[in-house]
């Protein structure tokens, strides 16, 4: 650990089956006036809205709704957002939802008091609030992004065509409680899952795959890695198993919660070329993560041979016997790129509706960020995505 750090993660959980029941408890704490904020209906089929409602009706509340928060939440529905629970006058924001339901209430909660437009302020400008901000608590019916317990928020612009991601400093914007049922991912369907399990795996590899010293984050990322290699198998084989299902869930929570990043820097390449790639083609988060990662990590290998070595020793469990650093290093994102084929995720760029003639724009869109092995320059960038094509 050679850097210093705090660490505070204000969100608390109830996690496992039935924890729908802490709602009404929770909801005491906090003012009449709920803004209830989901997606395109998923909650309406399997129940969930019918079990969240109930819970706020026990509380007595007087509830809002934003029905209808999208995949990849645009800026345009952000500010629709908005008017409604300020008409409201809003004391809690509740999502019931997966990640873009998530960051959209995040999203939500910094601009109702806040005079400028939110897209600019918070996303074009990367301010922080400099207002009162509205609480937010998560019910979790996607896994993936770790948007339960963490203050990311990402809003799509498709004027501008740019997805850009905004993690806020301010503790406020965690969510004040989060309740993860596994059960309430049962429904998803089986892309969205995979989707999801590649998110968590990148998750864990863009903070691992960065600095030199012998962090003991990298440990406890390598046990994430294992524990969702392993949850992801067995869930891709039978969805309904629970146990594999609740490890997937737990597994997701820790990979973003800001726990893993302490004491050392990060990489964020590979999401920061998705993003990108999400705001030409709004294709699903997870995929777009899959299509670019096996050519960005077999670009960067070379400056991280020993890093990429201990991935594949810890993680993969490869025999080092006769070959050299290299080889091993290579060995591991082998095992990678075949555990990413079995899983079922999106290996390619064109499958997600990528062009040749939007190359140069998903670049110009990607942020350029210095944590990683080797600091890419725009060319690269270009290099990369036309790998992946
Ligand atoms: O809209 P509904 O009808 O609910 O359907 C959703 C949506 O179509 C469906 N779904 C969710 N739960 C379901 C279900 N369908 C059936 N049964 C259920 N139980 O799944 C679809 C995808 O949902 P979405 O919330 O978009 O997925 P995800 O959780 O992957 O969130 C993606 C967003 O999060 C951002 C991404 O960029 C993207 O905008 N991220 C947020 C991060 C953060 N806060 O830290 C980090 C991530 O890297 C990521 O960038
Ligand atoms: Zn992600």
């Amino acid at each position: 650990m050679l850097g210093n750090f705090s660490y505070y993660n204000p969100t608390k959980l109830y996690f496992g089956e039935n924890a729908i029941e802490n709602l009404p408890g929770e909801l005491e704490k906090y003012g009449p006036n709920v803004v209830l904020i989901y997606g395109g209906g998923s909650i309406k089929k399997n129940g969930i809205y019918d079990d969240v409602v109930s819970a706020l009706e026990k509380a007595g509340k007087n509830v809002a709704e934003i029905p209808g928060v999208m995949p990849n939440p645009t800026s345009g529905k952000l500010r629709e957002g908005v008017e409604i629970a300020r008409a409201h006058n809003a004391d809690l924001l509740l999502a019931v939802g997966g990640g873009s339901v998530c960051d959209y209430s995040k999203a939500v909660a910094v601009s109702i008091h806040c005079d400028d437009d939110p897209w600019e302020k918070y996303y074009l400008r990367q301010e922080e609030p400099d207002c009162e901000i509205v609480p937010v608590a998560c019910v979790l019916t996607m896994v993936g992004t770790g948007s339960e317990m963490n203050a990311g928020t990402v809003i799509t612009d498709p004027d501008s065509k740019l997805k850009i991601g905004h993690v806020y400093a301010n503790e406020e914007v965690f969510p004040r409680f989060s309740i993860l049922d596994p059960r309430y991912t049962m429904t998803l369907p089986k892309e969205q899952m995979v989707a999801g399990i590649y998110d968590i795996f990148n998750h864990i590899c863009e903070q691992y795959f960065s600095g030199y010293d012998d962090s003991a984050s990298d440990y406890i990322a390598e046990g994430l890695l294992r524990a969702v290699i392993k949850a992801g198998r067995d869930s891709v084989k039978d969805p309904q198993n629970y146990e594999a299902r609740s490890n997937l869930m737990w597994t997701a929570t820790w990979a973003l919660n800001t726990l893993i990043s302490r004491g050392k820097s990060t990489d964020w390449m590979v999401h920061m070329m998705g993003q990108s790639v999400g705001g030409y083609t709004n294709a699903t988060h997870g995929m777009t993560l899959a299509a670019v990662s096996m050519p960005y990590y077999r670009y960067i290998l070379p400056y991280g041979v020993p890093k990429f070595q201990r991935f594949a020793r810890n993680v993969w469990d490869v025999d080092l016997y006769g070959l050299s650093d290299e080889e091993v290093a290579l060995e591991g994102l082998s095992c990678m790129e075949k555990w990413m084929k079995e899983i079922g995720v999106v290996m390619n760029l064109t499958e997600l509706g990528v062009t040749e003639d939007m190359i140069e724009g998903i670049a110009d869109g990607t942020f350029l960020l210095e944590g990683g092995y080797k600091p890419l320059t725009r060319e690269e960038v270009v290099e990369i995505l036309r790998e992946s094509m």
